[in-house]
Formats: C-alpha cells, sequence, structure tokens
C-alpha cells in the first residue's frame, strides 16, 4: 500500500525535490527535513507550496529526529538527506563522513524507537551506484556487486547502506535500499556536469571536460528515479536492495555534445557552435572510468519501466533551463559561480 504520511529528509534538494512535487501532488502528507546546506533550494518546492511542512534541521541532530518522528507520525521515511557532490568531497571529505555516515546512524536511531511504536513504518534509504566503484569496458553493477568504493563521498554512501542494513538485521527494522545511476534534469544544482554545461553555454563560458571526456556515466531522467523510489516504497520486499537505472550509458565528451547540438538548434549561439567553447581541463583525482546499471531485478520483480530516453530527457532538461532562470540565476550569482573543484589533492 502507498504510504500516507513521508517524511522525506533532503527534500529541498534535487532528487528530494522532485520526489515531494510528486508525493504533494498524489495528496500525501509530507514532512521535509532539511539543513538547508548550499545545495537546498526552497525555491525548487514553490509549484507545491502549502502542500507540505518544511522542518529546517539537521539529521544529526538526534533530539530533533526523535520529536519530528513522534509528531509527524510517519508510515515511511524516504532518506534522502546526504552531502552528493564527488569534487567537494575531495575538497572536504569531513561534512560527508558527518551527513552521510553520522547523519544516517542518527536516523536509523529515531526511526528504530518509532518504528517500535509502529510496526507498519519503513525506512527507505536513497543511495548511488557508485558504492560497487568503477567498471571495466563490459559488463554491469546487480545488487550482488561487491562494494569497492573510491572517492570520500561513495565511500560514507557505502558505510550509510551497511549502517541500514545493520539495523535491518539486528534489530528488525523494514528497510529498503536503493542504488541508482546518475540522475538529471530540472532543478539540478548547477556544479554536477548537465546543469554546469547548460549553463556555462548559456553564459559564453568554457565547458570543462575532464582528462578526455572517456569517463562513462548512465543517465536517469529524476522522475524516472521517483517513480522507482515509489514503486519500491508501495510494493518492495523488505530488507531488499533494488538497482535503478535506464541502460543510458553516455561518455562525458557525448553528454556535452549533446547539450551543445540542443542548444545549437533551441537557442543559437551568434560566435559560433557551443562545441567551440569545450575545453579539457585536469582529470577528477580517482575518477572512476564507467558505471552501468542492471535494472532487471527492479523490471521484472515490480514492473518499473523508464519513461525518458536520454534524447528525449536532455531535450525536456535544456527547454526547462532555457525557461526558469529565475531558479538558476540567483544560485549563480550568489551561491556558486561554476568554478573548479575537487582538482587538488
Ligand atoms: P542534493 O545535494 O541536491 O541535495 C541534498 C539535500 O540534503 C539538500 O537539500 C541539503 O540541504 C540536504 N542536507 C545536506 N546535509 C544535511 C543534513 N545534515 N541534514 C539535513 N539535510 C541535509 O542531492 P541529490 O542529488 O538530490 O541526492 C539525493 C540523494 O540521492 C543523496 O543521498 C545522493 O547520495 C543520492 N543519489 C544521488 C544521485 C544523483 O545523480 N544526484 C544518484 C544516486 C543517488
Ligand atoms: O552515479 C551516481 C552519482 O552521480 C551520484 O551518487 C552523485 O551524487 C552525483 O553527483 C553523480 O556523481 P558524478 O561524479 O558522476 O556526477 P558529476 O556530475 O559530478 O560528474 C559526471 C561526470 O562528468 C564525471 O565523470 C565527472 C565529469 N565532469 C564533471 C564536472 C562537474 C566533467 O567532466 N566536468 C565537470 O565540470
Amino acid at each position: 500500500m502507498a504510504s500516507k504520511r513521508c517524511i522525506v529528509t533532503g527534500g529541498c534538494g534535487f532528487i528530494g525535490s522532485a520526489l515531494v512535487r510528486r508525493l504533494c501532488r498524489e495528496g500525501r502528507d509530507v514532512l521535509v527535513v532539511d539543513k538547508l546546506t548550499y545545495a537546498g533550494v526552497k525555491e525548487s518546492l514553490k509549484e507545491v507550496d502549502g502542500l507540505y511542512d518544511l522542518l529546517v534541521a539537521d539529521i544529526c541532530d538526534q533530539s530533533r529526529m526523535d520529536r519530528a518522528f513522534a509528531e509527524f507520525r510517519p508510515d515511511t521515511v524516504f532518506h534522502l538527506a546526504a552531502e552528493s557532490h564527488v569534487d567537494r568531497s575531495i575538497d572536504g571529505p569531513g561534512e560527508f563522513v558527518r551527513t552521510n555516515v553520522v547523519g544516517t546512524a542518527t536516523l536509523l536511531q529515531s526511526a528504530l524507537a518509532w518504528w517500535r511504536k509502529n510496526p507498519a513504518f519503513v525506512f527507505q534509504h536513497i543511495s548511488t551506484d557508485e558504492v560497487y566503484g568503477s567498471l571495466g569496458a563490459e559488463g554491469f553493477f546487480t545488487e550482488a556487486t561487491p562494494y569497492s568504493p573510491h572517492s570520500p563521498y561513495s565511500a560514507s554512501k557505502a558505510a550509510s547502506d551497511h549502517l541500514v542494513r545493520a539495523w535491518h538485521d539486528t534489530y528488525g527494522l523494514p528497510v529498503r535500499i536503493t542504488n541508482c545511476s546518475n540522475n538529471y534534469g530540472p532543478y539540478h544544482f548547477p556544479e554536477k556536469l548537465i546543469p554546469l554545461v547548460i549553463l556555462n553555454c548559456l553564459d559564453g563560458k568554457p565547458l570543462p571536460v575532464y582528462g578526455k571526456g572517456a569517463n562513462v556515466r548512465d543517465w536517469l531522467y529524476v522522475e524516472d528515479h521517483v517513480s522507482a523510489l515509489c514503486l519500491v516504497n508501495e510494493k518492495g520486499a523488505d530488507g531488499e536492495t533494488y538497482n535503478v537505472g535506464g541502460h543510458n550509458e553516455r561518455t562525458n565528451l557525448e553528454v556535452v555534445q549533446a547539450i551543445c547540438a540542443t542548444l545549437d538548434e533551441l537557442r543559437p549561439r551568434a560566435a559560433g557552435p557551443y562545441s567551440d567553447l569545450i575545453t579539457y581541463v585536469a582529470d577528477r583525482p580517482g575518477h572512476d572510468l564507467r558505471y552501468a546499471i542492471d535494472p532487471s531485478k527492479l523490471m521484472d520483480t515490480l514492473g518499473w519501466r523508464p519513461a525518458e530516453s536520454f534524447d528525449t530527457g536532455i531535450r525536456k532538461t535544456v527547454r526547462w533551463y532555457l525557461d526558469n532562470d529565475w531558479w538558476w540565476r540567483p544560485i549563480r550569482e550568489q551561491r556558486y559561480a561554476g568554478g573548479r573543484l575537487g582538482a587538488k589533492v
């Protein structure tokens, strides 16, 4: 059965806000718990203003979390709050350990106390394919792939996954875990490759491609991720892990070229094609070569199907940034202007 009362941690972030918009439209009761870090953008929830409650709080604060559970009385927590950017984890790993590891353990303790009084409760943990490490030219990550994280970000997410499984195996807390590939779409914070490249194109700035642009990521439109999260919440089995991805592997250079070609059509540039702005820069330290998800468990057991291909999703995304400078302009001007992160070790 679909959960009626949902806590969404990190609900002002990129994926969390897409989930909150959907849950609100479906008429669920939603409490967003978000610290509003540099990546938390309340304006991402403008479409559903008045339909959710917001608790501005740190998931590491045990007593605030205990109170949030007791007062809101959730059927589910969707746990998305995290430090999410690999490059920032290279510059400053401490905050990643604090929020992603300590924060997850704190939330698990609050959830455990709440579940002991409310046995229908489910803890749903949102994680990443980066915990599996890097693939060579062949093969896919399955749910049985051993963990082998390389960056401080992915190591902290791997630790959080282990904590969630430990609370299930030791205390019996009902949990579900999903590990998803690279998301993209509207309201994506412009430190990540796709929104950064779109906005640098519009500003006529260089498009930074790490190394030779040959690293491969498996791209999923954010609303397809959200549909998977809702399906796993409704129909997933206790203690199970589901990988989420739509078989959309692209090299980084292909991604940048696709954005340039879309903008050449939708917003032609007087000075010449956008691809003239492509600039090869120093590689990311410890850069994983290739990620690719095998989503067959989610597809075969729960019937999930993505609605967007990379071609349709990237077009929608570019159009969204062209039409919504009210959202990104203040971020570029006041929070993060697009400078290089994570290059120095
Ligand atoms: P994001 O960086 O856009 O948003 C993170 C949100 O968490 C922000 O609103 C921030 O304010 C909040 N937050 C951070 N620290 C907090 C704390 N201590 N207490 C409360 N709130 C805090 O991240 P995202 O891209 O939306 O990712 C959401 C989740 O999905 C993360 O757990 C991430 O690891 C996972 N994930 C992301 C992707 C992707 O491609 N973006 C893919 C797979 C999994
Ligand atoms: O795979 C899932 C992960 O995807 C999530 O767990 C992370 O939260 C999310 O940030 C994302 O991680 P990546 O490191 O893959 O995303 P990012 O957009 O930072 O980089 C995508 C690829 O593009 C990566 O190979 C590095 C490269 N890149 C990135 C930036 C920011 C560039 O070439 N130039 C850039 O300027």
